[in-house]
């Protein structure tokens, strides 16, 4: 048999990855011959790191926290998603010898939502925080014509600047701070932000998630994530973490690098969800 090709994951800290598996996995079931590791890597090393893993044969790499801006600034070419996320979650070496970026994590949140039959169609969409990972989801939920969608962060000035880059994609977002929101309601209410991770909460104001509304964490740990559980207490008929997205962004990337879609619910199931 052949030597495997290369992929891999660098970010910091990666220890708990489940990328690896996950690959592994996707591997197994569509028969591809490739191996796909972890590496930590910080912001001041991605560089050369980058450089090496590509010069000694790797075909393709994914960059998770802190990493994303440091892709984005490394790829030689850009997808359209990639260059409005302004962040790079996925690098593939072409025959051409250059580099392509692209951004798959919000086509995996909305391939999650719709394994979910979570619709985004006609939805007042709220999205808590404003940072990287907001930036990655917005063009592909405007993709989907949401009646209505509401960037909220603590620093106001910050969701004023993402809602207006985006206004080019031909829909009017509102950005606003939390004390902005009530009494609005919303019938998605995204978490992008990084509270989870600490295990705080947003301030989000009573009766904010409408009556048969759904919550996403985009965040996701071994139990429950605090928002999840905000979503549950705030009646949400489905209140999900991130998992799915994680699935679903990297069954993207492994399209992108083997041309073959594999199967995520059989790994979702392995996963126990
Ligand atoms: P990422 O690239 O993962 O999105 P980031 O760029 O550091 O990370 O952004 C983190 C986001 O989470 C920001 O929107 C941040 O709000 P501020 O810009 O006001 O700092 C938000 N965030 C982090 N902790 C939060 C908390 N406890 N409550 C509300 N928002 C929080």
């Amino acid at each position: 048999m052949n030597s495997p090709d290369l992929y891999a994951v660098f970010g910091q800290p990666i220890n708990h990855s489940k990328s690896p598996q996950i690959h592994r996995l996707f591997a197994e079931q569509t028969a591809q011959n490739l191996n796909y590791h972890t590496k930590e890597v910080g912001k001041d090393f991605f560089e050369s790191a980058a450089n090496n893993f590509f010069t000694k044969g790797g075909e393709g790499l994914n960059c998770t926290v802190p990493l994303k801006e440091c892709a984005y600034q490394f790829a030689t070419k850009l997808t359209q998603r990639a260059t409005f996320a302004k962040a790079v979650n996925t690098l593939s070496l072409q025959q051409d010898g250059s580099i392509l970026g692209d951004n798959t994590d919000g086509c995996g949140l909305v391939m999650d939502l719709i394994n979910h039959q979570i619709s985004l169609t006609g939805k007042r969409i709220l999205i808590l925080g404003a940072g990287g990972a907001s930036r990655g989801i917005i063009a592909p939920i405007i993709k989907h014509k949401p009646k209505q969608l509401v960037i909220v962060n603590r620093s106001i000035e910050k969701a004023l600047k993402l809602a207006t880059e985006f206004q080019s994609l031909g829909m009017s977002i509102h950005g606003c701070g939390y004390d902005d929101l009530a009494p609005q309601q919303f019938d998605l209410i995204l978490n992008a932000t990084s509270a989870s991770l600490s295990n705080q909460l947003p301030p989000l104001p009573k009766n904010l998630l409408a009556k048969n509304g759904c919550c996403y964490d985009l965040a996701y740990g071994n139990q429950p994530t605090i928002f999840v559980n905000w979503g549950i207490e705030n009646k949400a008929i489905k209140s999900l973490d991130g998992l799915g997205m994680l699935i679903e962004q990297a069954a993207e990337s492994f399209y992108i690098w083997r041309g073959i879609r594999p199967n995520t619910q059989r790994v979702m199931a392995i996963f126990n969800r």
